[in-house]
């Protein structure tokens, strides 16, 4: 068998190229953008090298609107490294856990200790509005899969770090913390949905996040995960529509983009 039948040789193999085509040997950091937060791929630091996902192993380009295909190194005013991740395979795209979390198994691999994970998500906690940012702190796995293979019960105990939390509302007071739910997509909830969701203590609700901070704990990183609120969920709003969310996250993106810059400056 190849050495890439394991996740953990293919993400060694990915991490071994992104530092032969990037010329850092070493990230710190690692981040997923997600829509409405692609544009700190442009201001957090001085870009060092662009690479396409497809020059990486086990990467795919995402066939979704808003999600940019490039690994990206950049260098940040403290010095470090970070790598950004322009390049998510959503679970719904039908290539099963593994690519879901290669990502962020590539980013341990390539040394990054802090994983930081954004999303654009729909708001169930009325107290959420549109357009804007959500520290997550915690989540409902509600995709009924894990990325953890094998008999490794992996403790998911303050998963979304407060250490890393209390820095970013020191950063950004106010900054609004909630439940993110993971749901397998790619059609959104119906209202009955929504309504289950908030009764069992969701906030939040996605299709990305809850499976990749799983497999960044298991691969021993920190993670900090951030939700743009792109929409009010089913049934307490209008209807939903993509394009909507993708606007709503082009007008919230430099705002966004001004936060993770400043919080990543204190990691
Ligand atoms: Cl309302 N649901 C899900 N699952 N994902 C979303 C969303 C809603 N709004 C943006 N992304």
């Amino acid at each position: 068998a190849a050495p890439s039948d394991t996740p953990a040789a293919l993400a060694a193999e990915a991490a071994s190229a992104i530092a032969r085509l990037t010329g850092v040997e070493r990230h710190d950091i690692a981040l997923t953008l997600g829509s409405g937060w692609g544009k700190a791929a442009d201001v957090i630091g001085e870009t060092v090298a662009v690479v396409p996902a497809e020059e990486v192993p086990g990467f795919h380009v995402s066939g979704v609107p808003g999600h940019s295909g490039t690994l990206r190194s950049v260098r940040l005013a403290s010095g470090k490294h970070a790598l950004i991740i322009g390049a998510r395979t959503h679970y719904y795209e039908g290539r099963g856990v593994r690519a879901v979390v290669h990502g962020v198994r590539t980013a341990a691999a390539a040394g990054a200790e802090i994983m930081i994970l954004t999303n654009g998500a729909g708001g169930v906690d009325p107290a959420f509005r549109a357009g804007e940012p959500v520290l997550i702190s915690d989540h409902l796995n509600l995709t009924a899969v894990s990325p953890v293979e094998g008999a490794n019960f992996v403790d998911l105990t303050d998963l979304y770090a407060s250490r890393l939390r209390d820095i970013a509302r020191s950063v950004e007071p106010g900054l609004q913390q909630g439940v993110y739910v993971q749901l397998p997509g790619p059609h959104y909830e119906t209202p009955a949905e929504i309504r289950y969701l908030r009764t069992i203590g969701g906030q939040i609700v996605g299709m990305s996040t809850a499976l990749e901070a799983i497999a960044a704990r298991e691969a021993g990183m920190q993670v900090l995960g951030f939700s743009l609120i792109t929409n009010p969920a089913a049934g307490m709003g209008d209807p939903l529509s993509h394009a909507e969310v993708l606007a709503e996250g082009r007008s919230a993106e430099p705002r966004l983009a001004d936060l993770l810059t400043r919080v990543v400056a204190e990691l």
